[in-house]
């Protein structure tokens, strides 16, 4: 038995879901039963009847899927992928922003330790944000961690006062608006798509601003044939699955999370033949965290 054999054999034996987020290897997309952005694959996670979920992706995914499925076990492939913007903001920065406006709401992205979410009102993901922060009832938002995506909601929601941190993503923040201006001179018929985690001189490029699923969708709707993509490279694979005859270009420097990487098809038959690496949530965090998770769903529908 070849290795995809062997884990989809041992999958059914043990009644467990296997769930990627779409930055990770084509191979480990191919093999999942569920691909897709943050939203979808916390609302799948939420509702699945699988008593074991093997979440390949980083651990604020895998803690998400814990805060969401508390009786299910959730297996990570590789317990050291983490998200290092999921830490960028500390306790005392969000202390003094309650201190300072009496009706704060502190809406943090999805992308946040467990512990970051138990500090805060609301999760949000980079599908849902702007929808949610424009129907809170509160003025003022401290959106943590990701300065990026919060000047984008800012731009979208002006009639509110949105206070960033100064988190951000070192994959998006690190696409270079020079290569993107290169890839539109060379294709100049190409649409523009690139994720709200890109910072201002690229977003400023653009022609659509949007989650993974968001780009993907764009792409497969647009009567263009070809699109220059701002974001994770790992999308390619259902971009062109989607799209076999669309063309689509990325910055030459190709963004490539490390951490998303880290997950192999040896590392998924690991933990499903050892359900080692088993996510968990601090107990003393697990109730507020996961009550900012419930209310990104109730928000969202
Ligand atoms: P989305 O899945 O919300 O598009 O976010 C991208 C990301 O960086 C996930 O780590
Ligand atoms: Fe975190 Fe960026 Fe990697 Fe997403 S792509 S997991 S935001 S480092």
């Amino acid at each position: 038995m070849n290795i995809k054999d062997e884990i989809k054999a041992l999958k059914e034996q043990k009644n467990a879901v296997i769930l990627a987020h779409y930055y990770v290897a084509d191979e480990i997309q191919e093999i999942a039963d569920y691909v897709g952005d943050s939203f979808a694959l916390s609302k799948t996670a939420a509702t699945l009847p699988n008593p074991i979920i093997v979440y390949c992706g980083v651990s604020f995914m895998g803690e998400s899927g814990c805060l969401l499925s508390p009786e299910k076990k959730v297996l990570m492939p590789d317990a050291s992928a983490d998200c290092p913007m999921a830490h960028m903001v500390t306790k005392a920065e969000v202390d003094a922003a309650r201190e300072a406006y009496e009706d704060l709401a502190v809406v943090c992205y999805i992308n946040s330790t467990a512990e970051i979410k138990s500090w805060s009102d609301v999760s949000v993901t980079s599908a849902n944000a702007v929808q949610i922060v424009r129907n809170l009832p509160n003025q003022n938002i401290l959106f943590i961690p990701d300065q990026n995506l919060g000047r984008f909601i800012a731009e979208q929601v002006p009639e509110k006062n949105i206070i960033l941190v100064n988190g951000y993503c070192p994959i998006h923040q690190n696409i270079s608006p020079a290569e993107v201006q290169e890839l539109k001179d060379a294709h100049p018929n190409a649409e523009v798509l690139v994720h709200p985690e890109c910072p201002e001189a690229v977003t400023r490029l653009a022609d659509y601003i949007g989650s993974t699923t968001g780009i993907i969708k764009h792409a497969t709707e647009s009567e263009k044939q070809e699109f220059i993509i701002g974001t994770e490279i790992g999308v390619l694979y259902e971009l062109k699955k989607r799209n076999p005859d669309k063309t689509f270009y990325f910055p030459k420097t190709a963004p490539t999370c490390r951490d998303m990487k880290l997950i192999t098809l040896e590392k998924v038959l690991h933990v499903l033949q050892t359900e080692e690496n088993q996510a968990s949530v601090d107990r003393a965090q697990a109730e507020a965290a996961g009550n900012t998770l419930t209310r990104m769903l109730e928000l969202s529908k």
